[in-house]
Parts: C-alpha cells; sequence; structure tokens
C-alpha cells in the first residue's frame, strides 16, 4: 500500500511556460491540462472531454499544439509550453482576436481559446491558408455552437488583415 502511494506521489518538475521557468508538483499521471488549470492558474485551455477528442484543451508544445489532456506534466520538464496568456501581446494572436469577434467566431466560447490557438498555429505556418486549409486545421477542434462558417471567416479574415498590414511576422 506504502509503495502505491509512493509511486503516485507528485514530484517537481520544471517547466517553462509562457516564457518563465515555474516549478510545479506532479505526479507520473497528472495531465499537463490539470497542472496548467488547477496549479498555475491558467484556465484558457479548457477540459471539455479530457480524453483527446474535443480540442478545447489545445495550447502549444515547443511550437506545435498539443492536447494538453493527453500530455503528462512530467514529460514537459525541457519543453516550451504556450498558451494562450502567453500570446496577449503576440500581433497573429490579436488579429485572430479581433477577428472572431468582429466575425462572430464565437457563441459560448469554451471552444475559443482552443480555436485560437489552432488558428495560430495554422497562420505562423500558412500565412495564406485557403478554406481548405483553414477546414483541414480546425479538424480537431469542436464547436457545438457556431456551425464553424463564422470561425473560418474569422481566420481567413485575420490572415487578410496581417498580409494587409505587411505579414504574419
Ligand atoms: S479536453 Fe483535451 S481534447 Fe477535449
Ligand atoms: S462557441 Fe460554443 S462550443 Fe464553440
Amino acid at each position: 500500500m506504502q509503495a502505491t502511494l509512493t509511486s503516485v506521489a507528485a514530484q517537481a518538475v520544471t517547466l517553462k511556460v509562457n516564457r518563465t521557468e515555474v516549478v510545479a508538483q506532479a505526479a507520473l499521471t497528472d495531465t499537463l491540462l490539470s497542472t496548467l488549470r488547477s496549479d498555475l492558474g491558467l484556465t484558457a485551455a479548457k477540459r471539455g472531454c479530457n480524453q483527446g477528442v474535443c480540442g478545447g484543451c489545445t495550447v502549444m508544445v515547443d511550437g506545435k499544439t498539443a492536447r494538453a489532456c493527453l500530455t503528462l506534466t512530467q514529460n514537459c520538464g525541457s519543453s516550451e509550453i504556450t498558451t494562450l496568456e502567453g500570446l496577449r501581446e503576440d500581433p497573429v494572436m490579436n488579429a485572430l482576436q479581433h477577428a472572431f469577434a468582429h466575425e462572430g467566431g464565437f457563441q459560448c466560447g469554451f471552444c475559443t481559446p482552443g480555436m485560437l490557438i489552432s488558428a495560430y498555429s495554422l497562420l505562423r505556418g500558412t500565412p495564406d491558408p485557403t478554406d481548405q486549409d483553414v477546414r483541414a486545421n480546425l479538424s480537431g477542434n469542436l464547436c457545438r455552437c457556431t456551425g464553424y462558417a463564422s470561425i473560418i471567416s474569422a481566420i481567413r479574415a485575420a490572415a487578410a488583415a496581417l498580409k494587409s498590414a505587411g505579414g504574419s511576422q
């Protein structure tokens, strides 16, 4: 019994989250989503399905989108983690947020942080995406409210705004 308790006990892990080093306590089975939300107070990533399906928990790990609910905190010790909170000053994210608001790209807003991170990843790599690019990129992000058309319009509008402003930087 004691061995079991010891094996799930939290251990310190140093994470780099939004360009800042933080020390979190995490058991081997703790997910990055629970660490971000419960331990670090970063609640933009949402717990929807908690099994890798809905995309509500999407964050960036080493520059790529990742499901925080499927990522173990103890495996992130050497990774750069970026959440929506870390992109407040980012011009690409700002353009996306403005376009989502302008185009009605959200209703309840639960899926929006994950959508924004996925869209951000798309525009960083593909500054001038086609409709098909946008649809493919959002295939792992579920929205129960909008029907997706306004989200796709918002991402295309953000891309156009960034292009006319001189690129996605
Ligand atoms: S909460 Fe992670 S994919 Fe749904
Ligand atoms: S805006 Fe409600 S789930 Fe997408």
